[in-house]
């Protein structure tokens, strides 16, 4: 198949990861005989600083065009000023909200020869495979107003804590579809004891759950879910939830798998052909989807080799797998991981006595070698 990819490297660490994920892609390509095109894009603080803004308009063009994004990491101390209007960050809400990516996968599965890089007891952590469905367009970041003010001269700020039903299903009936690919169980998390959102996301997250009666189906409290999430991580298949939960129970649930530099993330929007897909390039019913690293930018560690690229190499496994349908080609790439792992190559962040300790770049080109 012919694919075009659009690239957007950001800021510190993240060029080094992208090179290693873009190799890797294009050892499947060759092996299996497709043709990816990538088309680079300014993304984050590179981009203020060339542009003036985060995620300038042909950025947005090229993303446009292509069949996925694969994304870096943005941000750094540079541009850290909390007066600043322009961030960093400001770049992945657009790609965010401008392609309905609302939909954010994170997958956290522990390499069985990893067990013993975690911080947790390797009899709790072993076997664990779980999904965080993070919902990603809208509540906390979204929500107006959101702002800071004075008010009989008292410093006050407020955010907004909003969801429609129609967001809530959307992402819940994601959670469901995947349950059925995989174990079939779904965890909904919320806050209904407190909030009136998690009270209409509970309720619609029943109401979606009729539609799957092969899929077994709880509703968890937020606070109870962070302690079981290391307490019994084996019970979670699937785990569902709105925004800022979701940014705080994945990086949670990152060290179960070891290492943040191991988890990769995929963000999804509706399915091609859906009247409410903003990128619409044929029939097939394939996702427009961006692809990176659920780590940062790692500043202090650019341009050193020593980052981990897996998480960025696995988030292009998940391209190969969401936005082109190449199941076998995602398939062989987590392969190639695993294998590369069994025979004792490591990163910094994950390197133990025994095993080789290698760079970002020497781990990609294994890692692209054996695909
Ligand atoms: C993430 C990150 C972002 C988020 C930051 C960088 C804005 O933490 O993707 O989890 O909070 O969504
Ligand atoms: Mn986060």
């Amino acid at each position: 198949m012919r694919a075009k990819i659009a690239v957007l490297p950001g800021d510190g660490i993240g060029p080094e990861v992208t090179a290693e994920a873009v190799k890797v892609l294009s050892a499947v390509a060759e092996r299996y005989g497709h043709r990816f095109d990538y088309e680079y894009g300014l993304v984050g603080g590179v981009a203020i600083d060339e542009r003036g803004t985060a995620l300038p308009d042909e950025t947005m063009d090229i993303c446009r065009r292509s069949d996925a994004i694969l994304l870096g990491a943005v941000g750094g101390p540079k541009w850290d000023d909390p007066r600043s209007t322009v961030r960093p960050e400001q770049a992945l809400f657009g790609l965010r909200k401008g392609f309905g990516l609302f939909a954010n996968l994170r997958p956290v599965k522990l390499f069985p020869v990893l067990k013993s890089a975690s911080t947790l007891k390797e009899d709790v952590i072993d076997g664990v495979d779980m999904i965080v469905v993070r919902e990603l367009t809208g509540g906390l970041y979204f929500g107006k107003p959101s702002k800071r003010y004075e008010d009989n001269g008292t410093r006050r700020a407020v955010d907004t804590l909003k969801y429609s039903e129609e967001e809530v299903r959307r992402v819940v009936r994601v959670a469901f579809e995947l349950a059925r690919q995989r174990r079939h169980k779904v965890t909904s998390v919320d806050k209904q004891n407190v909030l009136a959102t998690s009270r209409l996301w509970r309720e619609v997250a029943t109401e979606v759950s009729r539609e799957f009666p092969d899929v077994e189906f709880e509703h968890m409290l937020v606070d109870a879910c962070a302690m079981h999430l290391i307490r019994h991580p084996k019970w979670f298949d699937v785990i569902v939830m709105e925004n800022l939960f979701g940014d705080i129970l994945s990086d949670e649930s990152s060290m179960l798998a070891g290492s943040m530099g191991m988890l990769p993330s995929a963000s999804l929007g509706y399915e091609r052909g859906h009247p409410k897909a903003v990128v619409n390039r044929g029939g097939s019913s394939l996702r427009m989807g961006m692809y990176e690293p659920s780590h940062g930018s790692a500043p202090k560690y650019a341009g050193l080799n020593v980052t981990n690229p897996i998480a960025t190499i696995l988030s292009g496994a998940l391209l190969l797998r969401y936005s082109l349908g190449l199941i076998q080609e995602a398939a062989a790439v987590e392969s190639a991981v695993e294998s590369v792992l069994a025979d004792g190559y490591r990163t910094y962040d994950i390197a133990e006595p025994g095993k080789t300790e290698i760079g970002t770049s020497q781990m990609g080109s294994l890692v692209a070698e054996r695909v």
